[in-house]
């Protein structure tokens, strides 16, 4: 018997040797102390040990037992601090460490020049209307006296998505929308991306409109010109002076190109407006009738007017930017010049 107990001992020394976690310690406990471990096992067969002699084993089996239990219980102590000693080092933050900071944002030049012509034009009694960027070509064209074939549609060229499907060209889509849905009084701002097959310094393929329009009783190219130079003297200064020169859009009648006067020199001629005086800044005219009509709206009660501008076009006459590509690099040395 003995002999066994020293074997158990033998095992265990061995098998604890080399044991560097709490976990793996557990496991090797169980094969020792467990229901079904060695030990178990031995004071399981006191069974068939001889009564006279059952004192005597019940004795060394319990301090084996007992060497076992301290054995392993000291072992854990021991595993467990190392590992909470550890699991504090992993964890330990220092509270010293300055945060981590997100630089500020910016509005994009663009976003500036929407939200100041949205609060110009609401505060003109303007409601803002937002049309899809994907419209078909009855919405972009038709609708707006230009059917198929109509040598205005080669004005812009259009990226087709399927016969029927394109991206806008215009926010004047819009307009129509608007008017199938609603009767007049009508004042709306519509702001959009619109896109045309057109890339070179002061083109970019997609780029931003502001659309306006608005219908009623007795509105004349009078109040289109009123309602501009209040627009003019909001975003470009109060001396700043509209002019309307003769145009050709289809569905306006008459159609004007507005310059307004040049805000860097006064309107005396410089670089910016190329000597004229004068910088073009937006489409213009009274609604076709022929529109109003496919919108039901008789045009004999009333009359409207739209307008249309690029966004970029006013950013870069604002903000003195000669490239229109600034706009669409995201380049974050010229955007940061914009914060606010
Ligand atoms: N949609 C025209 C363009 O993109 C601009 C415009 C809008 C002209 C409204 C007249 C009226 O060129």
């Amino acid at each position: 018997m003995q002999e066994k107990i020293n074997e158990i001992e033998r095992q265990i020394d061995e098998a604890v040797k080399d044991v560097e976690s709490s976990r793996t310690l557990q496991e090797i406990k169980m094969k020792f102390l467990g229901k079904t471990g060695k030990i178990s096992e031995l004071m399981k067969n006191m069974r068939d040990v001889p009564p006279e002699q059952r004192p005597s084993m019940g004795k060394v089996l319990n301090a084996l037992r007992q060497w076992t239990e301290e054995k392993f219980g000291a072992l854990e102590k021991r595993l467990k601090t190392i590992e909470l000693k550890k699991k504090y080092a992993d964890e330990k933050i220092d509270v010293t460490l300055p945060g981590r900071t997100t630089p500020d944002g910016a509005y994009h030049p663009n976003t500036l020049i929407i939200n100041e012509l949205v609060s110009v034009f609401a505060g003109m009694g303007f409601e803002v209307f937002e049309g899809p960027e994907i419209e078909n070509d009855y919405y972009n064209f038709t609708a707006l006296n230009t059917p198929a074939d109509h040598p205005a549609r080669d004005m812009q060229d259009t990226f087709y998505l399927s016969d029927e499907l394109l991206l806008r060209t215009q926010t004047s889509a819009g307009q129509i929308r608007v008017m199938e849905k609603k009767s007049p009084p009508i004042k709306i701002l519509s702001p959009g991306k619109v896109f045309r097959s057109d890339d070179d310094a002061t083109h970019s393929p997609m780029f931003s409109q502001m659309e306006g329009l608005v219908v009623d009783k007795g509105i004349t190219l009078c109040d289109l010109k009123g309602m501009l130079d209040e627009f003019a003297r909001k975003i470009f200064g109060e001396n700043v002076k509209t002019r309307l020169r003769p145009s050709y859009f289809p569905f306006t009648e008459p159609s004007v190109e507005v310059d307004v006067s040049c805000s860097e020199c006064g309107g005396k001629g410089c670089r910016l407006c190329k000597g004229t005086g004068w910088i073009e800044v937006l489409g213009a005219g009274m609604v076709n009738r022929h529109v109003l009509e496919g919108c039901g709206i008789d045009p004999d009660i009333y009359t409207g007017f739209a307008f249309g501008m690029g966004v970029e076009r006013i950013a870069m006459l604002k903000y003195g930017i000669n490239n229109m590509k600034m706009l669409f690099e995201s380049d974050t040395r010229f955007l940061k010049q914009f914060k606010g």
